[in-house]
């Protein structure tokens, strides 16, 4: 496993003596997971997902890419929550692998947004990913049916039905039965993983194969990660070791954990990590709040409160150690800025000084943080990192004897929202 996870800041309000004194309910946590007897064991498909995809099914997902960007400007990928953010995450994280542009459509309810993408679109070879778990979310539903008619517009026949994909469950829902009845293609999502934990079965795999990212690369990336987050040991483990940090620094009423990145590629991995970690911990009146910041931008706004406000926070630090693409800074002849000192070096060393500072800064004002340390942007380092954080949360919702696999106020809000609508 590449990923690291670095808890010495953490000193004086998580030691190594208590992730000993843990690691007894780690252990029961993890028994309950594997032998699948714990909360919401129906929805624990993703534990072994990685080492049951198939080589050929990635094949598959690769060879339609390579076919639908041959006729393709664009994808337009249509979702919410765990349906849009994963992917989205992914391709921003892997942007120097992507060769399709992707537009996003049904992660919001705007229609100035969806009229400025039906403008992009009109001159573009258009093809069209529809996805939904359930088939019956109102915004991506909505949106789907508005591109539809863009796309039949546009397009007839065989022509019409080659460019509309859709990823749902594999018997029931809305979507499926528009697929059949239209004749689109359709993918199935594995009804044993939820939406949240689903950026490794087709709902991600797929339009990341069709944007021309290397999928078998993310999934074996996921399977060292399956194998490493399955060894009961807190030094080893760094999944168990961070559900392990978190259960200590939530007793000590660090109730918000804010995830803070230093890249921009890394701003939609901590919305993913969000959604993850927020729709599965908070339950029963229970769960850290999980935030993210863009540093060092949020430095200058966020970063007061960070380090002189309520002290009721953690901080998770997500880094790349190799960022890529180098800049470097000039020799100025007056140095009337006197930046003189860094003339020479990469951007890089400045924003890797930015980050020292800032850990240092936040642990000195009472804000213990830990970091993730990335190697690099490709995909396997990704597969790595997504199990790696459904693995945690997966044994953190256990120590915290919540179900981490459902959504009940997620379902409460799309239940109102059918019944404001006059939707049966
Ligand atoms: O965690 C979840 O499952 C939800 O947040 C869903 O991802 C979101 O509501 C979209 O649902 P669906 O894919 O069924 O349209």
């Amino acid at each position: 496993m590449d990923i690291k996870l670095n808890t010495e800041r953490l000193k004086g309000f998580v030691d190594e003596k208590d992730f000993v004194k843990v690691s007894g309910q780690v252990e029961k946590a993890h028994d309950l997971l594997e032998r699948r007897k714990g909360k919401g064991s129906e929805f624990t498909g993703w534990l072994d997902l990685p080492s049951k995809t198939a080589d050929r099914d990635l094949d598959e997902y690769l060879k339609i890419g390579q076919a639908v960007r041959k006729d393709s400007d664009c994808l337009v990928s249509i979702g919410i929550g765990g349906s849009y953010v994963g992917i989205r995450a992914s391709l921003e994280f892997l942007a120097a692998e992507q060769k399709l542009p992707v537009h996003y459509a049904g992660h919001n309810l705007s229609a100035g947004y969806l009229h400025q993408l039906l403008l992009k679109l009109r001159d573009q070879r258009v093809t069209l990913v529809v996805i939904s778990k359930s088939g019956t979310t109102t915004e991506p539903a909505l949106a789907f049916r508005i591109l539809k008619k863009f796309m039949e517009e546009k397009y007839s026949g065989a022509e019409l039905k080659k460019r509309i994909i859709c990823i749902t469950d594999p018997e029931e829902g809305a979507l499926r039965s528009i697929a059949q009845n239209a004749g689109y293609r359709t993918f199935p999502i594995n009804p044993d993983v939820g939406g949240r934990f689903s950026i490794l079965t087709p709902v991600g795999l797929l339009p990341l194969a069709i944007a021309g990212i290397d999928v078998r690369a993310l999934i074996q990336g996921a399977r060292e990660a399956q194998k490493h987050c399955s060894v009961m040991d807190l030094k080893k483990n760094m999944a168990y070791r961070y559900a392990a940090a978190r259960y200590f620094l939530y007793q000590q009423a660090k109730k918000i954990e804010v995830m803070s990145t230093f890249n921009q590629r890394l701003v939609f991995i901590a919305e993913w990590w969000k959604q993850l970690f927020g729709e599965s911990e908070g339950k029963d009146g229970k769960g850290i709040f999980p935030a993210s910041l863009n540093f060092t931008a949020d430095l200058h706004s966020l970063g007061q409160l960070l380090q002189e406000g309520e002290r009721n926070m953690f901080e998770t630090f997500l880094l790349t150690d190799d960022p890529g693409q180098k800049l470097l800074i000039p020799e100025d002849d007056e140095n009337l800025d006197n930046f003189n000192c860094v003339a020479g070096k990469d951007l890089n060393f400045v924003n890797q000084c930015a980050y020292e500072a800032t850990a240092q800064a936040h642990v000195e004002g009472k804000v213990p943080n830990m970091t993730i340390h990335l190697p690099r942007f490709d995909a396997r380092t990704l597969g790595q990192l997504y199990y790696f954080f459904e693995k945690s949360v997966a044994i953190s919702g256990y120590l915290w004897d919540v179900n981490p696999f459902n959504q009940p106020g997620v379902e409460a809000y799309k239940r109102k929202m059918f019944a404001l609508l006059g939707r049966r």
